[in-house]
């Protein structure tokens, strides 16, 4: 047996699909989701799949799930092959997609494990305390919800039972797709202490995608990010951190006038510093990044003001700080595209 946990070799995946073109014609149109992903998660560590949205996690994911078939490559699960032994992987692991998915509104919390369990084949009083400790474990009881109607969950909720059904078999391997998606920043953040507490204490290997770099820092150990169907960087996160160690952020956040578009924005900013730089839309005002080396930041920022001044973008904020895991992909990539 294969001492990774999951292994994944030079994985290939295209979608074909068909564009309607007037009555009778089709255009036929290939994606490559993925073009050679390789990557290795060890036994009991927490990995992230980081990379912007089409980058091909979810693609990845449901290969390992056994949900999609590789056009090329190959990949394992505590060494069985995702292809051949299908039905070995599935029964070792236990799997998140899509949070508000495959639960049934009219059930409880409970009920709706119960349900799973007996589909997954457990019964009797080994059912019913497993029922009740992955509801302990995912905080539902806390919450004193666990006999509430789905329906009634909010989407904090969900995203515990999803988790706490990929439990019930008490798998080995945990594999979740974008975990905390659409969750308020508080929910969030509960979310991201249960991932890494049930992985640390519960000794469980866990593969996570997400497109939230702050979220891939905190809770993973090693991250893979992943950018048009490659993977770009693979390492420890602080590891990947210090790649950029001898560079600094500088991030001014402005306000915009109203006909000024991101887009314009940034082709200007870029137009004036010859550094990697993304600018990030947030309710209302715009995030700027520049990554570069720490003694061009003072020319830097004053040649970046005065353009945004010209521009009459209001100045809200403006902050040099160390790297992050941002600062990695804005310059392994050239831009963030998160
Ligand atoms: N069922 C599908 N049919 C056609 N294209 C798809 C399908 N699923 C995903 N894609 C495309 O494949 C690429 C990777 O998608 P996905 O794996 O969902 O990325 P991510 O999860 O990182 O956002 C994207 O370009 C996406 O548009
Ligand atoms: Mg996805």
């Amino acid at each position: 047996m294969s001492e990774a946990a999951i292994s994944v070799r030079d994985l290939e995946k295209r979608y074909t699909t068909y564009l309607r073109r007037g009555m009778f014609r089709r255009e036929r149109r290939v994606v490559e989701a993925l073009k050679g992903v390789s990557f290795e998660v060890r036994r009991g560590e927490v990995f992230g799949l980081l990379g912007p949205n089409g980058a091909g996690k979810t693609t990845t994911v449901k290969i390992l799930c056994t949900l999609l078939l590789p056009d090329g490559g190959r990949a394992s699960v505590l060494g069985y092959d995702v292809v051949e032994q299908a039905p070995d992987v599935r029964r070792r692991i236990g799997v998140s997609l899509t949070v508000e998915k495959g639960f049934f509104w009219k059930l409880t919390g409970r009920e709706n494990l119960t349900y799973f369990g007996m589909l997954y084949g457990m019964d009797g009083r080994r059912l019913r305390e497993r029922v009740e400790e992955v509801l302990g474990l995912v905080g539902l009881t806390d919450l004193g919800v666990e006999d509430k109607l789905y329906e009634e969950y909010s989407l904090g909720m969900k995203a515990r039972l999803s988790i706490a059904r990929a439990l019930l078999t008490d798998p080995d391997v945990l594999i979740l797709d974008e975990p905390t998606l659409g969750l308020d920043p508080p929910s969030a953040r509960t979310l991201r202490e249960l991932l890494v507490r049930i992985a640390h204490d519960e000794g469980k290997t866990v593969l996570v995608t997400t497109h939230n770099m702050f979220e891939a820092e905190i809770v993973c150990d090693r991250v893979a990010i992943i950018n048009q169907g490659r993977i770009i960087a693979l390492d420890a996160v602080e590891a990947l951190k210090r790649r950029v160690s001898d560079r600094v952020s500088l991030e001014i956040v402005v306000t915009p006038p109203a006909h000024v578009r991101v887009d314009g924005l940034l082709a200007r900013v870029r137009g004036e510093v010859d550094s990697p730089a993304d600018a990030f839309p947030e309710n209302g005002t715009v995030r700027l990044k520049i990554v570069q080396p720490p003694e061009r930041v003072e020319e830097t920022t004053s040649r970046v003001l005065s353009l945004l001044h010209s521009m009459r973008c209001g100045i809200r904020r403006v902050e040099v700080s160390e790297p992050t895991l941002e600062d990695v992909f804005v310059q392994l990539t050239g831009r963030t595209g998160f």
